[in-house]
């Protein structure tokens, strides 16, 4: 099964109403939407692109967590999941440094939140022990 069609499984179909898919680059989807429409976005194990030279074509960068933010409604939340905890470890710093932001979860990184399927790459780490890590941020500011 694929990425996709792996995702898809793993939704509880009956829970929406409406289910758009977008496969392409979602920056270009984000930089198209005029309004703010999100009331949650999950960003499920991320590349992690670990080389140092590489760091930059990270999605979850400065530019970009703007980008998604701009798109939150107020009081919505983010999601984030990975399995690389230097890479986990850069984007709290990330939030930590954003002021409209609020992160939820800093009391237990390692429990997940309720919300947050079990992806592929999840089941792919855990079946190599590694314990997964999981921010929850809550947009506070516009
Ligand atoms: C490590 S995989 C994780 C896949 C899935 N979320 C999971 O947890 O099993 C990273 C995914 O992010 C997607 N991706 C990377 N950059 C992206 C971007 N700019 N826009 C949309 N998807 C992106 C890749 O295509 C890939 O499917």
């Amino acid at each position: 099964m694929n990425g996709l069609a792996s995702f898809i499984s793993n939704l509880e179909l009956e829970k929406y109403e409406k289910i758009r898919l977008f496969k392409s680059d979602i920056r270009e989807l984000l930089l198209h939407l005029s309004k703010k429409i999100f009331d949650e976005i999950f960003i499920l194990y991320p590349d992690p692109w670990p080389k140092t030279r590489h760091e930059k074509r990270r999605i979850l960068n400065e530019k970009n967590l703007n980008l998604f933010l701009s798109k939150l409604k107020i009081n919505g939340r983010i999601f984030i999941a990975t399995d690389v905890k230097k890479y986990f470890d850069s984007i709290v710093k990330l939030f930590e440094s954003n002021v409209n932001v609020k992160i939820i979860n800093f009391n237990n990184f390692y429990l997940r939140p309720k919300k947050v399927i079990i992806t592929r790459y999840e089941k792919k780490a855990l079946s190599k022990k590694i314990k997964p890590l999981y921010l929850e941020v809550k947009k506070i500011l516009d």
